[in-house]
């Protein structure tokens, strides 16, 4: 840690010295078009080349691209600097409206050249480079930004830090990294370069850099406390997208524009989920199933692990622990109880001759090449394996036909979702003098293939044995790099750029794809290693819709970049069974669902490493029902923490899993917002009380939805809690008694192993399943109570969606319902479409004191009632 610590100080020291010596650049050839500006940088005096080549000529475009989006964006000007593929991000287009129509201003200063982004109502500067000069060089571009004092910064994911990012001395390294115990101060499995600024009174904002390349981003200020951000990235341009806020979920909103809405998760996708490496056989599995019945705690959805998989194989099941005609008699089994199956696929193929979805793969060109053109081979769970390329032209085709014909319903596997793991890439090969053969050989990959392929002595990869057919050279014309084509500047270090970003796991190829491999599209993976996952779950995603058309596809994903939550779910991977890492599961569940746009999250509720103590289960039981993914996970060597295995995690659970079965419409209407305008989830508390400046640090608490005030006991052993409550009105979620938040600290004494505080804001309707059921399907016929809880002024808004939880497209089959209560009169109103037999029972209408009415009424058509509290 010291040592780290050390290599950080002296490489921030090395840093500030060198790039002062780097002469800037100067804008020139201004060109204003109705909603855009042009010019051309050129480098304002003799070359530094600290890290790399100074590129003499750059390019600077910003488009007004809509009233609260601007998006700025500064490249050389010969356009072979690699720029993230639309085909892997597609960009939003440009509305181009006029700049006085917009929210946000840009301001050149031509020599020496910075620019200001601010606000045109306010004049608030939101993002000003002045006093720092740009270096682009040609491994390494560093811009800096100045920010106010004491910024409340949040995003740069994924970190296992606060949620409100540390702004002296702090660094976030975004390099996708398979992160075992999730490091605190470190990059892990996922890259979000987006952030939120927010300034109380002043709004929030949100800047966006779309790059891909690995980098260091500091946060620091000076003795004198001017605060700064910096960027240091080894590559890639900087294309800046700049979002207006005002409110902080409308910068949530804005994003969403840029990066896509996140997909519809299906209904069932938010009951709870089981699952543990280490279920050797499918009788094990099966039996886990029914204890979760015998302990009447409802079990929705099983997972396979690798366990499954015949010698780690992708698309193989092992044949006497888990033979194909019992797994599909699992499957059918928990069909016909209304329950779900997922099943792990992980990137690296198997290199094996008499592997079918490896030989078919080959076939198909499918699989990343050294430059030699053999297959790039590297180790992970099966032994040797190679890797898929996403982009290439027929990857799809075959990771399609692989999934179609292992999954078929009718002769195969008939899952309900697949889980992609491993995709950082996870390289078991320590570092480039690995030798995938011997490693796989050495290594601990359990069960180790019969004949495990011999003989590589290097990389990259000299020889190839006989039995693999050479690429021919047509195929490998597509490697090479053509100028202007945004690709990858040639004649790079691929290994070791001067400039190093702190990665944990310590050179950029270290564990993981070798930096140097070229994809088919003749980009490399140095410029391109980030968006790995991303292309994988993009690709897991058009083929299980093509195996399912009409229905939403469940991808669960380790990996992430900006977008993934348009494509799959996360969860936070191998975290630890400690008090520690389930409280930091709060900042990684307000990063990702109120950040960086992927709703669909949670953590391995109960830890996966190491042992799961029985009130740390309890507690984490009921955090992770607040979450909207919800699966308790542990690893091989972890004992079985199911919630059935002590009666106290058990009670806790039922009264977790019952609470959340009631509210999952409540959850389900907000994974609607989310997916149709980018509305966040799930709120830290600064987005409902953006002036309450007690709020902004607040990560120990969260919404769940925009109703819902989650406040766990955090402290370990704890059986009290001291949480926020803002000035307004809220009701206890479980008693219904109204609390009048005084914008101030309240302890809550003896919170059992089986409490958590949760509290209903003011100011909402709550629609609650009247009472929960064993599985989302009978969960779905339950009639609804509606829960009034009216704010301050006496009133109350909420809504209801309801569709038929899993149509990919409902089409006019869906209800949106709005919700209201004036102090005398509740309304339903809005659009009913979806044909339902379900019924709101009754509507309770909190207050000092409380009233109900009773229905039923029909949730085919409006209605309302008066009544005098
Ligand atoms: C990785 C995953 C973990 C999984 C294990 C075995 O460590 O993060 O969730 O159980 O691999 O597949």
């Amino acid at each position: 840690m010291r040592s780290l610590v050390v290599l950080l100080a002296s490489a921030i020291g090395a840093l500030a010295a060198s790039i002062e010596d780097c002469p800037g650049y100067t804008a020139s050839n201004v060109v204003e078009g109705s909603g855009t500006l042009m010019a051309d940088l050129s480098l304002a005096g003799d070359a530094c080349d600290v890290y790399g080549t100074d590129l003499p000529n750059l390019k600077l475009l910003v488009e007004y691209q809509t009233e609260t989006r601007l998006h700025v964006k500064i490249y050389d000007a010969g356009l072979d600097v690699y720029q993230v593929q639309e085909q892997i991000l597609p960009r939003p287009s440009s509305q181009n409206v006029s700049s006085s129509d917009a929210a946000l201003q840009f301001s050149l200063v031509e020599n020496p050249f910075s620019f200001s982004i601010s606000r045109s109502n306010s004049g608030e500067v939101l993002f000003n480079t002045t006093g720092s000069q740009l270096v682009f060089e040609s491994q390494y571009v560093y811009l800096r930004t100045q920010l106010p004092k004491n910024p409340n910064i949040y995003g740069l994911g994924e970190h296992s830090d606060s949620f409100r990012l540390p702004t002296s001395n702090y660094q976030r390294v975004l390099w996708n990294a398979e992160s075992p115990f999730i490091p605190r101060d470190s990059n892990l499995y996922g890259s979000h370069p987006v952030y939120l600024d927010h300034r109380g009174e002043a709004g929030s904002h949100g800047v966006f850099l779309l790059n891909s390349n690995g980098m260091n981003i500091n946060l620091n200020h000076t003795d004198s406390g001017d605060q700064s951000l910096e960027y240091n990235t080894i590559g890639g341009v900087l294309d800046f997208y700049f979002l207006a806020g005002p409110s902080p979920s409308d910068v949530s909103r804005q994003y969403a524009e840029v990066v896509g809405l996140p997909a519809m998760m299906s209904y069932w996708t938010f009951g709870f989920h089981q699952c543990k490496y280490g279920y050797w056989d499918v009788n094990y599995a099966a039996e886990v199933v029914s204890n979760y019945s015998a302990a009447n705690i409802p079990l929705e959805t099983l997972w396979g692990d690798i366990d499954y998989m015949d010698l780690r194989q992708d698309f193989t099941t092992d044949p006497e622990r888990f033979p194909l005609h019992k797994m599909r008699e699992l499957v059918e089994t928990l069909h016909q109880r209304a329950q779900h199956y997922i099943m792990m696929l992980d990137p690296g193929i198997h290199r094996l001759a008499n592997y079918s979805t490896f030989t078919r793969g080959e076939e198909k060109s499918a699989f990343l090449k050294a430059d030699d053109g053999s297959d790039y081979r590297g180790v992970q769970w099966a032994g040797e394996v190679v890797w898929p390329d996403w982009i290439a032209s027929n990857t799809q085709d075959w990771w399609t036909d692989e999934i179609s014909l292992f999954f078929d319903p009718e002769t195969g596997i008939d899952i309900d979702g697949a889980w992609n793991d491993m995709n950082e890439a996870s390289n078991f090969c320590p570092n480039i003098d690995c030798d995938p053969a011997q490693q796989a050989k050495d290594g601990n990959n359990p069960p180790q293939p019969a004949n495990p392929p011999r003989n590589n002595t290097g990389r990259p990869i000299p020889g190839f044995p006989d039995d693999f057919q050479p690429q021919s050279s047509a195929e490998l014309s597509s490697r090479q790099t053509d100028s202007g084509q945004m690709k990858g500047l040639p004649g790079r270090d691929l290994f070791t750029p001067k400039y190093r970003i702190n990665n944990h796991r310590g050179e950029l190829s270290d564990a993981t794809l070798y930096t140097n491999i070229t994809n088919s599209d003749g980009t490399s993976q140095y410029d391109t290693h980030n968006l790995y996952g991303l292309t994988m779950i993009t690709a897991t995603r058009a083929s299980l819709l093509a195996r399912r058309p009409d229905r939403r596809p469940f991808v669960l994903t380790r990996s992430t970049f900006a977008g993934a939550g348009a494509r799959a779910a996360h969860w936070f991977g191998d975290n630890n069974s400690t008090w520690s890492d389930y409280r930091v599961s709060i900042p990684q569940l307000l990063g990702f669902a109120s950040v960086h746009q992927v709703p669909m999250v949670g953590s391995d509720v109960c830890g996966f490493n190491g042992v799961a103590d029985e009130k740390m289960c309890a507690r984490w039981a009921l955090l992770g029902a607040f979450m909207p993914f919800y699966r308790n996970h542990a690893g091989d060597t972890a004992p079985p923490q199911e919630f059935y295995q002590w009666d106290l995690v058990a009670t806790a659970a039922r009264k977790a899993i019952d609470a959340r079965y009631r509210l999952l419409d409540y959850v389900y209407t907000a994974m609607y917002r989310a997916a149709t305008t980018g509305a966040p989830i799930v709120n830290p508390q600064f987005f409902l009380y953006p002036t309450d400046a007690n709020t902004f640090g607040i990560d120990t608490q969260f919404f769940y939805g925009d109703a819902l005030l989650v406040s766990p006991v955090v402290d370990d052993y704890a059986e009290a809690v001291t949480y926020y409550l803002p000035n307004d009105i809220f009701y206890d979620f479980w008693t219904l008694e109204q609390v009048r938040g005084k914008g101030g600290n309240v302890t809550a004494s003896n919170v059992t192993w089986t409490d958590i505080p949760v509290h209903i804001r003011g100011g909402t309707i709550l629609p609650l399943r009247a009472e929960s059921a064993n599985t989302t399907t009978l969960l779905r016929q339950k009639d609804f109570q509606v829960i009034v809880a009216p704010g301050v002024d006496g009133k109350a808004t909420g809504s209801l969606y309801l569709d038929d939880g899993d149509s990919l497209d409902v089409g006019d089959e869906k209800s949106d319902i709005s919700f209201s209560w004036d102090g005398t009169t509740f309304k339903a109103d809005g659009t009913f479409e979806y044909a339902t037999d379900v019924m709101v029972e009754k509507v309770v209408i909190l207050g000092d004191e409380q009233t109900s009415r009773e229905g039923p009424w029909s949730l085919n058509e409006p209605f309302e009632f008066a009544l005098n509290k």
